[in-house]
């Protein structure tokens, strides 16, 4: 049994989102509530094979006790370096593998990864086939409708679950409508048709403005052949989004305290091995845990000003 095969028949996913999902908010996310599934931000495979990329790889692949089971996104356009990294995954705790094949960042697609991948067939059917052929985990793939078109669904879906994998991940857009429209949920009896067809063993999961657990049921409702849903900036509005629980403002407090803590232990984590955590990504997560209450923006806006966690925790505490 795979761990495709070991999630509840409806599941929960969090969405890989580089700068976003790395081992540390994962933990936030695991004490809010978790999802079914963890995904990991994206790994370059070429960076993983390489000597001076393969510290930050590992850095990317860490896995925190309260990840499994955890899925490692891996990306890139070399076979045999999809091979070398497929190797190594399920020693470092992870239950998967899934290849990016959606993302639309201008640099990865140049490099030939992402969902430029949707225009070369053959070497998705090449990296597929190495990562399967160099460990027992799982393969999974997770892309778009198309490059530019729609349609493109029609041909590169069936491509996809031709390769039987254990799961598909259809992020409901092409790599040209990148976030800028709503997502496709008219095409989901068609793609859950074609999965039926080709590959019925491959565990669907539709993703794109599904923002939590209620959104989630309603689909189910719709549709129950539909197995996943990922849920990706959902957690911006409500970390709690895997629950059904409403957080209080002093939850949210508690819950950037530990955020805080984290950050601060990986921090030093990493300092002992010479990298660097980098302190401005924290911002980021700001608005996540101070929103929505009087003086909520004054109180952003003075965190932002803030050089530390040791800062943030005064500026906090004055509040
Ligand atoms: C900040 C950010 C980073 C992302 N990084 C990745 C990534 O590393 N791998 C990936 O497959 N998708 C990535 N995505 C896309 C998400 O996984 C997801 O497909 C997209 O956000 C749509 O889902 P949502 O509407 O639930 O957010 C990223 C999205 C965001 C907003």
């Amino acid at each position: 049994m795979n761990v495709w095969q070991t999630l509840p028949s409806h599941f929960l996913s969090l969405a890989p989102m580089e700068g976003v999902t790395d081992v540390v908010f994962r933990q936030v996310i695991a004490k809010a509530g978790r999802p079914d599934l963890f995904f990991t931000e994206f790994t370059n495979v070429s960076s993983f094979a390489s000597e001076r990329g393969r510290h930050d790889a590992l850095a990317r692949l860490t896995v925190a006790p309260t990840d499994p089971p955890i899925i490692a996104q891996i990306w890139g356009k070399e076979p045999a370096h999809f091979a070398e990294l497929a190797a190594a995954l399920a020693e470092l705790g992870f239950s998967g593998l899934d290849i990016n094949m959606g993302c639309p960042d201008r640099h990865v697609n140049k490099a030939g990864g992402g969902a430029a991948m949707i225009k070369t067939p053959e070497l998705v059917i090449a990296c597929i086939k190495q990562a399967k052929t160099h460990t027992d985990l799982p393969v999974s793939v997770k892309t778009r409708l198309g490059f530019s078109f729609v349609e493109e669904y029609q041909t590169w879906l069936p491509l996809l679950l031709e390769q039987q994998l254990a799961n598909l991940t259809v992020h409901l857009r092409t790599r040209k409508e990148m976030s800028k429209v709503p997502a496709h949920f008219e095409l989901i009896p068609e793609i859950i048709k074609l999965r039926d067809q080709i590959s019925p063993n491959t565990k669907l999961t539709i993703n794109g403005d599904i923002k939590d657990r209620a959104q989630a049921e309603a689909i189910w409702q719709d549709y129950p052949a539909v197995d996943g849903i990922m849920i990706g900036r959902g957690v911006f509005t409500n970390p709690y989004c895997f629950t059904t629980h409403q957080p209080t403002q002093a939850e949210l407090l508690d819950l950037f305290h530990y955020h805080l803590d984290l950050y601060d232990a990986r921090a030093a984590e990493l300092a002992s091995s010479g990298s660097r955590y980098p302190y401005e990504p924290l911002k980021h997560f700001f608005k996540i845990y101070i929103n929505n209450f009087p003086g909520s923006k004054e109180l952003r806006a003075q965190l932002m000003e803030a050089k530390s966690t040791a800062e943030l925790r005064q500026i906090l505490k004055n509040s």
